[in-house]
């Protein structure tokens, strides 16, 4: 069993940038504290990501010390099997409608997933990992966030933590952490 991170099942075009392939979404976090600058970055990093209007429509509501358990109680139990161990707990909302004209905004879950992946990047370069998670209570996290739910939206929750040490893990730990493939590239771009 490989005791390190094992990337071999993601064969790539020559040339793609490893912070792509080498993002994954792990289950085996280890107790860390994010320090406060470095989480900035992080979430400001989310900050510059592109929308449509510039509407900017994603907010984050991140768990700190004193709030992570009851964030963590906000996830969907297979979730929180793993989520336990991570350093930050966070949900992305979206705003429903334009601030300029009131209208429905269809771009607010796409271009806050955009947010997301900002997010997720600038965690990979401080040397850290997210993991999305669909499995959330988002009605309970909606109540707990106080939103006004005509005007924004609970998207999805997400994690931001440090590997596991893999030699720290159980045989059966260690299998599960193994990054997994993509369809190939013929199946989702074609030139026509
Ligand atoms: C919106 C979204 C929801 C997800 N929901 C869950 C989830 O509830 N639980 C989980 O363990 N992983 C969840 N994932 C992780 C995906 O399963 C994972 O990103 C996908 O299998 C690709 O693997 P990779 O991120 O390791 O490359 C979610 C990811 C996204 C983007």
């Amino acid at each position: 069993m490989t005791t390190h991170l094992d990337f071999s099942a993601r064969e790539t075009a020559s040339g793609v940038n490893s912070l792509f392939i080498e993002r994954w979404s792990p289950r085996a976090f280890q107790p860390h504290v994010i320090e406060a600058d470095v989480l900035t970055r992080i979430m400001d990093a989310a900050r510059w990501s592109p929308s449509c209007f510039n509407a900017q429509p994603w907010r984050f509501y991140t768990s700190t010390a004193g709030t992570f358990d009851d964030f963590l109680n906000l996830l969907v139990e297979g979730n929180q099997a793993w989520a336990k161990d991570t350093s930050v707990i966070g949900f992305l909302i979206g705003q429903k409608h334009f601030e300029h004209n009131g209208k429905p905004n269809a771009y607010s879950a796409f271009d806050s997933g955009a947010a997301w992946m900002s997010l997720t990047m600038q965690a990979r370069m401080e040397g850290l990992y997210t993991h999305g998670m669909g499995g959330i209570k988002a009605p309970e996290v909606a109540d707990y966030l106080k939103l006004d739910t005509q005007k924004f939206e609970v998207i999805m929750g997400f994690t931001i933590g440090k590997l596991a040490d893999l030699d720290s893990l159980s045989d059966e730990q260690r299998g599960n952490e193994v990054p997994n493939d993509r369809k190939a590239l013929e199946q989702i771009w074609q030139q026509i």
